[in-house]
């Protein structure tokens, strides 16, 4: 695991109250990679990612499910119509509650969703509350992994499912290749990144069964390539000027993350486990 002591959890909640409005138009509904098959769009990608994990988990209809930093709702809002889940998503951002709650509205699944802002690191459920507990892009951002995961065990139901999709650091990297992760860490506000082994770890000593872990990066790395086009289309390097410095690292960082796939220095990872049945 590779570490960056500098991260704060107040700047991972400002950064996304600062940019879901620009993440929602540069990018979409959905703040995670893109799982490519061929040419198809940067949209439809992201689609695929979701539908793939929601295939990979088997995730039943009318599940119960727990999305972990929900983002703008795209996830949740996905479940709900797509398999008829009953969603609770948790997100830092108030800003990101209120979008993912409109969004739904909007999608007429106000019924089957509810939007919370509250820490995934202190909220606390009942055991056995959920059937699923899904998470795409948000365990980057915490600071004891291994004690998310010991909850999150908990707050499944027996023969429940846990659907993570992570930004991994490299199993043994070189001296180089832990710079550009540390520079990733840092610039998108990530206390640490874990490799596949820590992730297995973490999830098995929690007592969850590994079903399914795919490597996706080649898959997903081009994300960056449009993120990075998009946002000097839109003038993103200049207007992170308005912000704050944290902003200005954020999107300068976009290349480095370039080239941390490129180097093999980072990579992208699904890891599908299941609670054991009673
Ligand atoms: C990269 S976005 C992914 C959003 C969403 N999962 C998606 O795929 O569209 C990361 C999300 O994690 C959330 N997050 C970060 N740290 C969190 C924490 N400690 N508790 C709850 N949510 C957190 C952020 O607020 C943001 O919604």
């Amino acid at each position: 695991m590779i570490t960056c002591a500098t991260v704060k959890k107040q700047v991972i909640r400002k950064h996304y109250d600062h940019t879901s409005f620009f993440y929602r138009l540069l990018w979409g509904q959905h703040i995670h990679h893109g799982l490519w098959e061929g040419e198809e769009s940067p949209r439809r990608a992201q689609l695929n990612l979701t539908r793939t994990v929601a295939n990979a988990a088997n995730i039943p209809q009318g599940a119960r499910v727990l999305d972990v930093g929900c983002g703008l709702g795209g996830s949740s809002i996905y479940l709900a119509k797509q398999r008829e889940c009953q969603v609770t998503g948790i997100t830092l951002s108030p800003v990101q509650r209120r979008w993912a709650g409109l969004s739904s509205r909007w999608h007429r699944v106000s019924h089957a969703t509810e939007f919370r802002c509250q820490d995934a690191e202190s909220v606390e459920f009942a055991p056995d509350t959920f059937d699923v507990v899904w998470s795409i892009e948000c365990t980057e951002h915490l600071f004891d992994k291994a004690t998310f995961f010991r909850n999150a065990a908990r707050w499944l139901r027996p023969g429940g499912k846990l659907a993570i999709c992570a930004w991994l650091a490299n199993e043994v990297p070189t001296e180089s290749q832990s710079r550009q992760v540390y520079d990733v860490c840092e610039g998108f506000f990530c206390p640490s990144l874990g490799s596949r082994a820590d992730y297995i770890g973490w999830i098995e000593s929690a007592g969850l069964q590994m079903r399914f872990d795919f490597d996706w990066s080649d898959r997903v790395a081009r994300t960056w390539d449009i993120c990075l086009r998009r946002a000097t289309a839109t003038g993103m390097p200049w207007l992170a000027h308005c912000f704050d410095s944290d902003m200005v690292m954020f999107v300068q960082r976009f290349r480095t993350m370039i080239d941390a796939y490129r180097t093999g220095a980072m990579k992208y990872g699904c890891f599908i486990a299941e609670c054991a049945a009673a």
